[in-house]
């Protein structure tokens, strides 16, 4: 328990979720600073000991497993760094959502998860396309270590590192097996037990520019139609039916409609795939007390207003608009370019 009179130790974690894009680091860390990025951190004691090494600098440690974040997020409050968060999220959407152009002065990723089967070779988070995305994000002189003792991802970083226009190695060979001045984690201390060996690779960006075929999505405001029907909510959903389909290199899926016991509203569960994420959400379709219709985005679980989310709630409007002759649009916030509803 925490002692009645003690201050509550400042968090240091960050949700990727809630972070604007792109994200304003000189805020986040309320300094200005060269910025960091140790991607899976795992047990963190890489991460901890490279916020001591560098206290000049500004780090983030990005993860997706909440165990290690609470970890890492301990370790850095017990060794009492400030400048370090670590921060809950894909790293690729990360890298994309959050970091602006020239942003990242270092890339650090240790022992990335090898997804040694063939047909899993595609979630290998070092590809030629992350690589590229990296590139976009890190000026001219910025360092990238990587570090793997699964042979067969040492063979296929070697491919993917000297066939990439944006990154030189900082050595005079691809990789190195030792690297006598890092510290070992756990996990790599396991392998050496194991009898693994390690693979070092120090590269740094060079200054081939890399077009950026990357940018960062655009946050809209929170969408919504307004429209009069005869029908009750009950009939809306017992008319649904489940929907899928594809627009502007977008997909959507609705699945499924709830309608609550408390006050009749309606959820749908939909799916939208745009890249670089994908967002679980629900749609709200609830009747005002003018007796009208509103159709918007429900906050739950802190969905982004993209585009996507334009598009799904602009099929939405649209199926609801065609169950009745009588229905109307009165009025709808949606950007003119995705808005396919008709009257
Ligand atoms: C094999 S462990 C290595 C942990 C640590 N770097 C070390 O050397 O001990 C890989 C870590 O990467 C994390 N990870 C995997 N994919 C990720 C992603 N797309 N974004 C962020 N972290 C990821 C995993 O949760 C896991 O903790």
């Amino acid at each position: 328990m925490t002692p009645y009179n003690s201050a509550p130790m400042t968090s240091l974690m960050l949700h990727s979720i809630r972070m604007d894009w792109p994200t304003d680091w000189t805020a986040v860390f309320n300094r200005k600073a060269p910025l960091l990025m140790e991607i899976g951190f795992g047990g963190a004691d890489f991460l901890v000991d490279l916020a001591r090494r560098r206290p000049e600098a500004n780090l983030i440690g990005v993860e997706v497993s909440l165990p290690s974040l609470k970890k890492g997020e301990k370790k850095l409050q017990t060794a009492g760094v400030t400048n370090a968060r670590v921060m809950a999220g894909d790293a690729e959407s990360i890298v994309r959502t959050l970091c602006q152009i020239d942003s990242l002065a270092e890339v650090y990723i240790n022992f990335p998860d090898p997804w040694r089967k063939e047909r899993h070779y595609h979630r290998r988070l070092i590809s030629d396309e992350f690589l590229h995305l990296l590139a976009t994000r890190m000026p001219t002189g910025a360092l990238l270590d990587i570090a793997t003792d699964h042979v067969d991802y040492a063979a296929w970083i070697v491919e993917r590192l000297e066939r990439t226009p944006y990154f030189n190695s900082r050595l005079a060979t691809t990789y190195v097996n030792e690297d006598n001045g890092r510290l070992i984690s756990k996990y790599e201390q396991k392998g050496f037990d194991e009898g693994r060996i390690g693979h070092y690779y120090k590269w740094q960006r060079n200054d081939t520019a890399a077009p950026n075929i990357f940018p960062i999505p655009k946050e809209l405001p929170m969408p919504h139609v307004i429209l009069t029907s005869p029908l009750s909510e009950t009939e809306i959903a017992q008319a649904f039916a489940p929907v899928k389909f594809y627009q502007n290199e977008i997909h959507v899926s609705m699945t499924e409609i709830f309608q609550s016991q408390f006050d009749g509203k309606l959820l749908v569960e939909t799916y939208i795939k745009e890249e670089p994420l994908t967002q679980r959400l629900a749609l709200l379709i609830r009747q005002r007390e003018q007796g009208d219709y509103v159709v918007k985005l429900h906050e739950v679980g802190f969905p982004r207003p993209t585009i996507g989310v334009q598009i799904a709630i602009a099929h939405l409007a649209t199926w609801l608009k065609g169950l009745h002759p009588e229905n109307q649009f009165v009025r709808s916030s949606l950007d003119e370019e995705y808005l396919k509803i008709k009257d």
